[in-house]
C-alpha cells in the first residue's frame, strides 16, 4: 500500500522539525542539547540523513533543500520512526548558509550527488563554487570535514580545484584526490542508483586545516 504523505503545507505550516529560516536558529535550543551540528546539503529523499541521525543519536542532523516532494518523504518518515535530532531547513544552500550558522558551528558538511548541470552554459549554476566554498570553510569547525560524491566526471574535476584552491582546506587523499569507494558510512539513493548501473564515483573528503582554526586573530 503507497505510504501517505503530509501535505507541504502542512509541514510548513506547523511543523516543529521544519524551517523556513531568514535568521540564525537558536541550534541548542531548537535541539534542546549542544551536541554537534551536521549539515546535509540537497538531501534528496532524505534516506541518508535518517540512516546518519538513527547511527548518531549524540549529533544534531540538519538537512537543506527546496525540493518539496522530499521534505514530504523525510518529514514523514522522522515522524514515523520518532526521531529528534534532525530539522529540516527550507531553501537554498547558497543564500541560506551564510545565515544560518555562526562561524565554525558545523562539524560536518555532506553534499551527496549535487545536481551536475551537465551542459556546459549551466556549469555557472553548480554550487560548488568559490565563493560557496569559502562560506562553508567559515562555518566549520577546527578539523571539521567536508564529504562530496558525485558521478560526474567533469564536476568531479571541478570540485578538486575550487576545493584545493581554498587553503583553508586540506585533502588527506591528495595523491589522486578522491577515492572510487565509499564505506563508512550510509548510502544515499542516487548512489544506489550508480552503483548498481555500474557506474564510477568520485568520493572526496576535505579536513579544515587546524592552522585555520588556532590562527590568532589580528
Ligand atoms: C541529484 S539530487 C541528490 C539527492 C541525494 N543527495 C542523493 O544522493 O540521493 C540533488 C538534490 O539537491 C537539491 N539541491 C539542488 N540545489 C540545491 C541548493 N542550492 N540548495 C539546497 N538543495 C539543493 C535538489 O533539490 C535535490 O534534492
Amino acid at each position: 500500500m503507497a505510504k501517505r504523505l503530509i501535505p507541504f503545507d502542512k509541514i510548513a505550516n506547523e511543523h516543529p522539525c521544519f524551517l523556513d529560516p531568514e535568521e540564525r536558529p537558536d541550534w541548542r535550543g531548537l535541539f534542546q542539547n549542544s551536541n554537534p551540528l551536521k549539515l546535509e546539503i540537497g538531501f534528496g529523499n532524505g534516506n541518508f540523513l535518517i540512516d546518519m541521525a538513527i547511527r548518531e543519536p549524540q549529533s544534531n542532523f540538519i538537512g537543506m533543500d527546496f525540493y518539496h516532494k522530499g521534505i514530504r518523504k523525510i518529514v514523514t518518515r522522522m515522524d514515523r520512526l520518532h526521531i529528534k535530532n534532525i530539522r529540516v531547513a527550507y531553501g537554498n544552500a547558497s543564500e541560506k548558509i551564510p545565515i544560518l550558522f555562526e562561524e565554525g558551528e558545523v562539524s560536518e558538511v555532506f553534499i551527496n550527488f549535487p545536481d551536475p548541470w551537465p551542459k556546459k552554459r549551466h556549469h555557472k549554476r553548480r554550487l560548488i563554487k568559490p565563493q560557496f566554498v569559502e562560506t562553508l570553510a567559515g562555518k566549520l569547525a577546527p578539523q571539521g570535514k567536508v564529504h562530496i560524491a558525485t558521478d560526474f566526471e567533469s564536476y568531479a574535476q571541478e570540485i578538486l580545484e575550487v576545493m584545493q584552491a581554498n587553503t583553508q582546506f586540506c585533502n588527506p587523499h591528495e595523491d589522486m584526490g578522491f577515492l572510487h569507494e565509499r564505506n563508512d558510512i550510509p548510502k544515499t539513493k542516487y548512489e544506489k542508483a550508480f552503483l548498481d548501473a555500474g557506474k564510477k564515483i568520485y568520493y572526496f573528503e576535505f579536513s579544515k586545516e587546524q592552522d585555520y582554526a588556532l590562527a590568532p586573530t589580528a
